[in-house]
């Protein structure tokens, strides 16, 4: 299938009739349905697809440094090139490789262009997995096949969408620790459940690897479970800062909720050979039970 502007696009659907979409550009994520129809991801509505620069929404993957020297966009150029499908993936092994789900595999090799900016060799496999109950789940797995050992950073930087961002809640963050990008990177430490009142933009260290977000005007609860993913990034720009960004209608800063699984504060770094694995799983719930009746110290 392609979108509008003639870029290739995947579409998986379980028989529940939930539906994931990927662009190959940048390996995004451009929408997540419910088996109601109901879209799950915000994307702006004023979101150009254009190569190489993409829409602003769904999920895009940061990958591999947080400046991008071929442009001024940050957080890596991956979300910016055109990825393949691959049509022969390794076989299923394990529940967490998306047994039993419909799932494709996506590759990024880097270009000779990639190389001057970044110049270390790397494989990228993306798994996007959508299982019956609706849930997507996000597996990278980035082999170093450099002579030299690479560090790099890493983020699922999933925008939810959601009704109104003062109705929302983040459960499971309480106690973390994070560095405020609105204060210089300081580091605080939270002290209760995440609310929404002004811009914010911070990076949770070595988090639970399960949160809730709960929207009590739609009655819903995304879960979001990580692994190998320490950090947990939660950005909403508020209004002011949403007026200065082009491809974002006044008002939308509303309607999204970015909460990205990410290794950001540390870079991860790989040996010859190694190869690193971060997955990001996101269900729904339709109820805004309080966390612990979802388990959310329960890990899988
Ligand atoms: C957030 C960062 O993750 O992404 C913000 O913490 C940044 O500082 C934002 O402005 C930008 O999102 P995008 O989709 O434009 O890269």
């Amino acid at each position: 299938v392609k979108d509008l502007n003639g870029i290739e696009q995947v579409v998986l659907r379980n028989p529940q009739g939930a539906s994931v979409t990927v662009s190959m550009l940048g390996a995004r994520v451009t929408s997540w349905r419910n088996s109601h129809g109901e879209e799950l991801l915000f994307t702006s509505s004023k979101g150009t697809v254009k190569a190489p620069k993409a829409m602003r929404g769904g999920i895009p993957i940061c990958f591999p440094q947080f400046d991008n020297c071929a442009s001024p966009e940050q957080q890596g150029f991956a979300r910016n090139k055109m990825w393949r499908i691959d049509e022969n993936p390794p076989p299923l092994k394990q529940r967490n490789d998306c047994l039993g789900k419909s799932f494709v595999d996506l590759l990024l090799k880097p270009s000779g262009d990639d190389l001057k900016c970044w110049p270390h060799s790397f494989e990228f496999r993306l798994r996007v997995c959508l299982a019956a109950n609706g849930a997507i789940t996000l597996i990278s797995r980035v082999r170093n096949v450099n002579g030299k050992p690479f560090s790099f950073i890493f983020a699922y930087h999933a925008y939810l969408s959601v009704s109104d961002i003062s109705e929302v809640r983040i459960e499971g963050l309480e106690t973390s620790d994070y560095l405020d990008n609105l204060c210089k990177k300081e580091r605080f430490t939270e002290q209760d459940a995440i609310t929404f009142e002004s811009e914010v933009d911070r990076v949770y260290l070595s988090s639970p690897n399960v949160i809730a977000v709960l929207d009590h005007e739609k009655k819903r609860t995304f879960v979001i479970r990580k692994e190998g993913l320490p950090d947990v990034v939660v950005w909403n720009p508020w209004d002011k800062k949403c007026k200065g960004m082009a491809d974002v209608g006044d008002g939308e800063y509303k309607q999204m909720l970015c909460v990205d699984g990410a290794a950001m504060e540390k870079p991860i770094t790989l040996k010859p050979g190694e190869e690193w694995t971060g997955q990001m799983e996101i269900s729904v719930v339709e109820s805004t039970l309080c966390a612990e009746h979802l388990d959310l110290e329960v890990p899988r």
